[in-house]
């Protein structure tokens, strides 16, 4: 079974003076079980209202969207959910504890195991230390953390997180990783939105890119770094005083008998061929790409002009 469904999801909002702002343009996306998968757009593209939709928070206009093959209309589908909203703020008189507590108690978590995983997830958010505090006194990367420790505590299959990593300096970040990495390992299925590539890069199976209320790609992250691949530097051991060229390919720089060269992908193999009936011993190749924020800013580009 799929874990989220979108079919042909449109939302039309009604801005000032009856001017209608189209914020989605019909989606279709299907995100499997045990899958992460990033949801890429630049500001305003449409990603959180998707998610408000998938969360039942918004109406569509048209289309459907179904969370293991319920539809979202049915607060029963988000029974095996943990949802991260935009900017999250809560009760801010409780403690992290206090809440926490709070959410475990809506789904039910009988109170020694909800006592076990309180524990466990506020010590995960490095929240441990200031549990018993009131948020109010919170820093706005601690409040985004308490938003992510809500999405654990009654360990759902689905987690549907909107821009898990905004507020959070780099050590917060990267605990945000690690902790969708291990979901990953656990067979969990993570849909996340954000604007930031690397985030997308370093953990996603795959990627879907929004912009302007449509979907404009959709692919494996690995496909698409496969496919930016354009050419490799190649160090070869050779004398200084020799700056013969291979396969037309000329020398680009040499220093202590290291010889550089610059291959695009076409002449790889006959370089290579060439290089080996020579005799000559390869130090390095070093693969140049175009990484997915190239493909990210590209694809904006195209997609914003058109
Ligand atoms: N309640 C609303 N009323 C009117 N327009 C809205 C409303 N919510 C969103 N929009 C518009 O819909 C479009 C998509 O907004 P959305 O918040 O989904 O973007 P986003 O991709 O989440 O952007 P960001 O990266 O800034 O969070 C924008 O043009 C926004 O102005
Ligand atoms: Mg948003």
């Amino acid at each position: 079974m799929n874990a989220i469904e979108i079919a042909g999801l449109y939302k039309q909002f009604s801005g000032k003076r009856m001017t209608k702002v189209e914020a989605l343009k019909g989606i279709d996306l299907t995100i499997t079980a045990g899958e992460v998968f990033g949801f890429l757009g630049p500001n305003g593209a449409g990603k959180s209202t998707t998610i408000k939709l998938v969360m039942g928070l918004l109406r569509p206009t048209a289309g459907t969207a179904q969370i293991m093959g319920m539809d979202v209309s049915q607060a029963e589908s988000r029974r095996h959910v943990g949802y991260l909203p935009e900017n999250p703020a809560f009760y801010d008189y409780l403690s992290a504890e206090e809440y926490i507590a709070f959410v475990g108690s809506q789904f039910k978590i009988e109170s020694r195991l909800l006592a076990q995983r309180s524990e466990e997830v506020l010590k995960r958010l490095d929240l441990w230390e200031a549990r018993k505090r009131p948020m109010r006194g919170y820093s706005k990367g601690m409040v985004q953390r308490v938003g992510l420790a809500q999405t654990l505590v009654h360990d759902p299959a689905i987690y549907i997180l909107d821009e898990p990593m905004s507020g959070l300096d780099p050590i917060g970040r990267a605990l945000v990783k690690d902790i969708i990495l291990d979901l990953k390992a656990r067979g969990k299925c993570v849909f996340f939105s954000t604007h930031i590539t690397d985030d997308v890069e370093k953990v996603c199976d795959r990627v879907g890119v929004i912009v302007k209320g449509s979907l404009v790609a959709l692919d494996l992250v690995e496909n698409i770094l496969r496919s930016g691949v354009e050419g490799y530097v190649i160090h070869l051991q050779l004398p200084d005083t020799d700056t013969r060229s291979f396969a037309g390919i000329n020398l680009l720089r040499q220093t202590n008998s290291v010889s550089e060269f610059y291959v695009p992908c076409s002449s790889f193999n006959a370089f290579m061929g060439e290089v080996n009936r020579n005799g000559i011993d390869v130090i390095l190749v070093e693969t140049k790409r175009r990484d997915l924020e190239d493909f990210f800013l590209s694809l904006v580009h195209t997609n914003r002009e058109s």
